[in-house]
């Protein structure tokens, strides 16, 4: 039980004002455990406690909102079944949603290089699943190497997953700030992209055509799979393992192996290789694994 449940309203001392003279309710130690063990089921994270000082910055904006006094409260708030929707939020906020178009580039020349031409030499479809596409940016650069490399009516298809709903919706929408098309080339960003003005100056829009190229959907990792899941010739499963526990990756791996075809390709953040113990895969480069026949 916690011991700060503070009022905003007695001058006892506690409570905290941020440099815009909000009040930025105080996470205990022992709330912060709480919290993020609750989070953490979801999620499969273990939250390091050097994190405490960023998740009561996240949550901080839904306690005054909801008039709650202590993250204890809104920890008990969150246990009750039928606060599906405000455990969704919190999820939202406290998940790490750093991406970039063509982020990691070495694996879109792989895709490009390697991954895609024995499969169009035997004329059959490409799938390839990003399995934490986070606003968009990963799953709309895979579609944009495909269409360079396929054409846009080719049999490809991508699908496009978060547990996050807020990214998701970001992402099917498809608007992004200017400064985010930096690594996009000037012929695909002419050939995929609509540049925005009057009211959408300064932002940019990923083509419809493209656009409905890519299939978005809300999906765990932590969860058993929808049996309908396709097979795939490639999943992106990037910058996602980090803070995940070693136990609960292991056998998400486990999972995602049967969603790839044989000889398909498990391709994982750079800082991740040393996640992947799971028998099966063969390593082909640096963070980038070959599922065995
Ligand atoms: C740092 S972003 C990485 C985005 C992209 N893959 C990249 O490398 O640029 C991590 C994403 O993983 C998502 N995520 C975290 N836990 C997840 C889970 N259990 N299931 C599905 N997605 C999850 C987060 O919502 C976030 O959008």
């Amino acid at each position: 039980m916690s011991q700060n449940h503070l009022n905003p309203h007695t001058n006892n001392g506690m409570a905290q004002y941020d440099a815009h003279g909000i009040w930025m309710p105080e996470l205990s130690m022992g709330e912060f455990r709480e919290l993020t063990e609750l989070l953490g089921l979801h999620l499969g994270f273990r939250f390091p406690d050097s994190k405490q000082k960023l998740v009561a910055a996240r949550l901080a904006s839904r306690l005054r909102d909801l008039g709650l006094v202590s993250y204890h409260d809104y920890w008990l708030l969150l246990r009750r079944p039928e606060e599906k929707t405000e455990l969704q939020r919190a999820i939202d906020l406290v998940t790490t949603n750093e991406t970039s178009f063509f982020r990691e580039p070495s694996h879109f020349d792989f895709l490009r290089d390697e991954l895609i031409p024995p499969l169009a030499k035997q004329g059959r479809p490409v799938r390839i699943w990003s399995a934490a596409c986070s606003t968009g940016q990963e799953p709309y650069s895979i579609a944009m190497t495909l269409a360079e490399s396929l054409g846009m009516h080719a049999d490809w298809q991508v699908l496009a997953t978060d547990i996050s709903e807020r990214v998701l919706a970001h992402a099917r929408h498809g608007l992004y700030a200017m400064h985010d098309a930096d690594q996009i080339s000037l012929e695909l960003l002419k050939k995929y992209c609509l540049k925005g003005n009057g009211e959408y100056e300064g932002q940019f829009l990923i083509e419809r055509a493209l656009r409905n190229r890519v299939r978005f959907s809300q999906v765990n990792l932590m969860n058993a799979f929808d049996p309908e899941l396709a097979h795939f010739d490639g999943v992106f499963l990037r910058n996602v393992m980090i803070y995940l526990e070693s136990d609960r990756r292991d056998e998400m791996i486990e999972r995602l192996k049967d969603r790839i075809n044989p000889g398909g390709y498990l391709i994982v953040g750079q800082a991740e290789s040393m996640a992947i113990k799971t028998s099966g895969f063969t390593l082909v480069q640096p963070s980038i694994y070959r599922r065995n026949s």
